[in-house]
């Protein structure tokens, strides 16, 4: 055998069946209505299981080798690099091999699989076909040692026939998996790059005679009826074809004998398919000897005046992000992986998917077409590692590859074959030719041939915005962009009076670690512009690997941690749920920026709620639970009785006997699903809204006996006052508070720390280079002057004029910081302070208290339950919360800042013993955690982390915001937090309970 196949960019398959929509015929019809699933169909051989494998780290290796040797044993579908074989590694763009195409390195490993196999129910009057619906690598096929075919698209269904190699019994399979091949420079997604067989590997048993490919159309009509079209655009042995449509309910629609060219059939008050309401039809198209059914949803999707409709409806797409990423299995995605994460997107308001970076399995767009997705399927088909050849992001050779004839058949196989098995299902809405692979005149020939294809969809390709002048765009039906800011989107595109084309983010809100801020600005656009028409978060769920530890822990790994050379470290930790699909609170900003209804308007009495759906009364699948929350902090809780809600009206509901003006503090709404539906259970919560009338009257500090305190001490060091048997001391040289004891107990054994310094999140990670040349991470106090005072009253103030500074710069801060002890034993906190204009704006300011007991119960009034910042803060409403500091820390796998509430009032903080309790008028941000924000700094892995037993308190008169820096624009001025002067007034108080 001549191993050259996967360095010749003309052989993309050899020996493959042309491809042809994706079905898998039953035997008749009794199997039909069975409804079996694939792998228990009488004609289905499957061929998942347990496989004889080898590993080589070169073909010559296995040339040498494998005659003589033992096996290992590996699952299929499954990746070898997760069983223990050969690296593991992640890398974004840059190319994982030298720039060479088509040539790959000697040093290529591969896999040898081996299965002996019987073909169940063998008929000899049958044709049998191999398929293979995913292999990462270029592979080679042998039956009973006959050399069947070659494939080398990874997520492209290749099917051969073997039936003149097969017999019924005693059949053995052996594929030999190449990790690179000329495939290699036009498979470069940002992921891990693992190789093996992943999905599903199976024979089909197809008649002679046969239908081979069949295109189906819908359209609707004038009168409420649609027509379906179903051309049969291939056949053998002209077989005779009759049809069955049955609706969802299992009534029979039409029954008729069908031309040989296929047939039309009219749907009288036909019930249309959308994401909200995916109404399914079932066609048979039966053949003498085999019954093809296909589920069919009625819908058009049209663009029209820089709209997108589905169905004359103009919707918007609320998009995510999907690769196939699961931490144990790679990119093998189990059934029960994928419906569990239907379920999220659904309760997640998501209405849309793109399959970022590839094809899906033919599953995953049964399971859309079921459950309602909008989805943008994408070819497999990226050379990003172009634009850094030479080391420097160069945009200017981003058209390489797609701009050079030679590599025209890569470009359009891999366009073709994205769409031609997938035709037929109704939920993908538009085709994407790929993901960042430059534009050139290969993509001209790619998008005529696609719209060749289908004159149903729309094409997108983001990768248009790299082509020159005069290339053709005419055929790319949306203008495509990803992580622009606002304002560039208004200027560039939504502002211009002669945009000819809608525009779509395919990727914006990249919602790497803590992230993404500035949502509701991108959402504000889309409401407010028709031809903005959706986005879709990068991306679903952090690609991270799952390993267990020394210590028996489980753990999860990125870039750089498997010794590999080249790398892109944790850039692919960027979901909005983490690898095991545990929500991020990232996740929830998606929710409620998506929310099915919203409040629009309100006033004392009447309440106007507008149903965003697009052909849903909201009515029938949504309640809305209202919480009347008084300020004494009592709540009322109701279900409002919804009227007839049709999709884009407004109803107004009046409250007034619910709310009393003088007692109100503030007003939500609940929105919950109402009866089991999509993947959805009743009472799901989906999102909120919250009118706030007056913030709740806290009560006073609890209220300790009216004492005079008394000065013990005033040295050159410290000042120690006393209230009771509590003790104040504080620092001179730092000019804070840094012991507080009672009897024996030392609540606070450290200086307070002023600080400007967060843990840097990822979407600091460009500033955070500015913020440390500033020494933002160590400034240390600088006291000039200090004044000690009793006052008339009997309290006491300590008064330090101060800076924030440290080696090689000058003051970032200076100003005064008071400190009062009152006299019922309160420290107020008066600080007035200047930040030097040009230092770089900063991350925080604020002040760290080191609890030295184990402060674990924690109560706030502020803005929670989930972390909140002056950008993100869409899923965050005003309530007493009540959770725990351990709780309230959010796990990221890189550590980074998480876990702040904007707009607290109060705080309580205890050990069952004690209480730390906190009152500011102008509400504060605040934090508590068991880590310092030097070692979130300093790990780079969650499991790195050990929770000390104190809890690091800070008060922040402010912090910058969140933004999406990581990959998208700087964060934007308004929520830097940068203003010259800052002044804050708050008690502390401590007590014993
Ligand atoms: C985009 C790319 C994605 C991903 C993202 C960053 O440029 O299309 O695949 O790399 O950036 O996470
Ligand atoms: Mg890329």
């Amino acid at each position: 055998m001549n191993f050259k196949f996967h360095t010749d960019i003309e052989k993309q398959s050899v020996n493959a069946l042309p491809k042809h929509a994706y079905f898998v015929p039953y035997t008749n019809k009794t199997e039909a209505f069975s409804n079996p699933k694939r792998e228990h169909m009488n004609r289905v051989t499957l061929l998942n299981g347990t496989w004889k494998f080898r590993y080589f780290e070169s073909l010559n290796e296995f040339l040498k080798q494998h005659e003589l040797l033992e096996f290992d044993e590996i699952p299929v579908p499954s990746v070898w690099n997760l069983h223990g074989y050969d690296q593991l590694q992640y890398t974004n763009v840059q190319y994982p091999i030298p720039y060479d195409p088509p040539y790959v390195p000697e040093k290529n490993p591969c896999g040898f699989y081996q299965k002996d196999f019987d073909i169940k129910n063998y008929d000899e009057k049958l044709d049998y076909h191999l398929n293979f619906e995913g292999v990462a690598g270029a592979y080679y096929v042998w039956v009973n040692h006959q050399f069947v075919g070659y494939g080398q698209i990874a997520h492209d269904i290749n099917e051969f026939d073997i039936s003149s190699f097969v017999r019924a019994q005693n059949n053995k399979i052996e594929v030999l998996v190449f990790k690179y091949s000329d495939a290699t420079y036009f498979e470069d997604q940002d992921m891990f790059r693992h190789s093996g067989i992943f999905r599903d590997v199976y024979v089909v048993g197809r008649s002679k005679k046969r239908i081979i490919d069949f295109k189906i159309e819908t359209k609707l009509g004038e009168y409420e009826e649609a027509t379906i079209e179903v051309a049969i655009l291939k056949q053998k042995q002209n077989p005779e074809v009759t049809y069955q449509l049955l609706d969802n309910e299992g009534n029979v629609i039409a029954v008729d004998n069908a031309a040989l060219e296929g047939f039309s059939i009219t749907v009288p008050e036909a019930k249309l398919w959308s994401a909200e309401r995916p109404y399914l039809y079932e066609l048979f198209v039966i053949t003498a000897d085999e019954v093809i059914s296909q589920k069919i949803g009625i819908r058009e999707v049209t663009i029209s005046n820089n709209k997108l409709l589905i169905n004359d409806q103009a919707i918007k797409l609320r998009g995510v992000n999907y690769h196939d990423s699961d931490p144990e299995t790679g990119y093998s995605i189990s059934e029960e992986r994928l419906l569990e994460d239907f379920k999220l997107m659904k309760a997640g308001n998501f209405n849309a998917i793109r399959t970022a970076h590839y094809p899906k399995s033919p599953y995953f767009y049964e399971l859309a077409n079921q459950y309602g997705f909008y989805v943008m399927s994408e070819a497999d088909l990226e050379t990003h590692g172009v634009v850094l050849l030479y080391g420097e992001e160069n945009n200017e050779d981003y058209n390489l590859i797609a701009d050079d004839k030679r590599f025209e058949k890569p470009i359009i196989e891999r366009v073709v074959s994205s769409i031609v098995p997938l035709k037929n299902f109704t939920s993908i809405i538009s085709w994407s030719m790929g993901n960042e692979a430059g534009f050139g005149c290969n993509f001209e020939r790619a998008l005529e041939q696609a719209k060749q294809l289908d004159t149903t969809r729309p094409l997108h390709y983001e990768g248009a915005l790299y082509a020159e002048d005069h290339h053709d765009l005419s055929l790319i039906d949306m203008i495509s962009r990803m992580y622009p800011s606002t304002d560039e989107l208004v200027q560039r595109y939504l502002s211009k009076e002669d945009l000819d084309k809608p525009i779509l983010l395919c990727e914006y809100a990249h919602a790497m670690g803590n992230s993404p801020g500035g949502l509701k600005e991108y959402h504000e656009l889309m409401e407010n512009y028709d031809a903005f028409i959706g986005g879709f978060v990068w991306e679903w769920c952090d690609h991270a690997i799952k390993t267990t530890i020394q210590n028996g822990a489980s753990v999860y790994r990125y870039g750089g941690d498997f010794g590999e050379k080249v790398h892109d470290g944790n850039f692919c930790v960027d979901g909005i749920v983490n690898p095991d699909r545990m929500p991020h609170d990232n996740y929830f900003e998606f929710q409620q920026i998506h929310r099915p209804i919203i409040l629009k308007e309100h006033n004392a009495t009447n309440y106007i709620f507008e149903n965003r759906l697009d052909f849903v009364d909201v009515s029938e699948i949504i309640n809305i639970i209202c919480t009347v929350t008084h300020r004494d902090g009592e709540k009322v809780v109701f279900e409002l009785e919804l009227p007839e809600f049709k999709p884009h009206t407004i109803i107004e509901i009046n409250l007034s006997e619910y709310i009393m003006l003088d007692t109100v503090s503030d007003v939500s709404f609940a929105y919950v699903v109402k009866k089991d539906q999509l993947l959805l259970q009743k009472d799901t919560y989906l999102g909120t809204d919250q009118v706030i009338y007056k913030r709740r009257d806290i009560a006073a500090l609890n209220n300790k006996q009216q004492e005079k305190v008394s000065l013990i001490k005033d040295t050159s060091q410290e000042v120690v006052v006393k209230y009771q048997n509590w003790y104040y001391v504080f620092d001179k040289h730092c000019g804070v508070l840094s012991k507080v004891v009672h009897e024996q107990h030392i609540l606070v054994n450290d200086p307070i720390q002023l600080t400007v310094w967060r843990a840097p999140t990822d979407n600091d990670s460009h500033v955070k280079v500015e913020w440390k040349k500033m020494n933002y991470d160590s400034l240390r106090p600088r006291v000039y002057e200090t004044s000690v005072k009793q006052h008339h009253d009997g309290s006491i103030t300590i008064c330090f004029d101060l800076a924030l500074i440290e080696d090689r710069r000058p003051k970032v801060m200076t100003g005064t910081l008071t400190w009062s002890v009152l006299n019922q034993g309160e420290i107020s906190v008066d600080y007035n302070m200047k930040k030097e204009a040009r230092a770089p704006f900063l991350p925080r300011f604020g002040m760290t208290f080191k609890l030295s007991e184990q402060f674990e119960a924690l109560k706030y009034y502020g803005f929670g339950p989930f972390c909140s910042y002056i950008d993100k803060r869409e899923a965050s409403y005003l309530d007493m919360f009540e959770t725990t500091v351990t709780q309230n820390f959010e796990h990221h796998i890189m550590p980074q800042e998480t876990g702040s509430h904007i707009d607290t009032s109060y705080i309580a903080l205890t050990d069952g013993q004690y209480q730390a309790e906190v009152i500011a008028e102008k509400p504060i941000s605040f934090n508590a955690k068991h880590y310092s924000d030097y070692q979130l700094t300093v790990a780079n892995h969650d499991d790195e982390l050990t929770a000390e037993p104190y809890t690091f308190l800070t008060i922040d008169e402010g912090q910058s915001g969140i933004g999406t820096n990581s990959c998208g624009p700087r964060l934007p001025e308004k929520y830097q937090l940068n203003q010259s002067q800052f002044k804050l007034k708050y008690k502390i108080q401590f007590n014993k309970l």
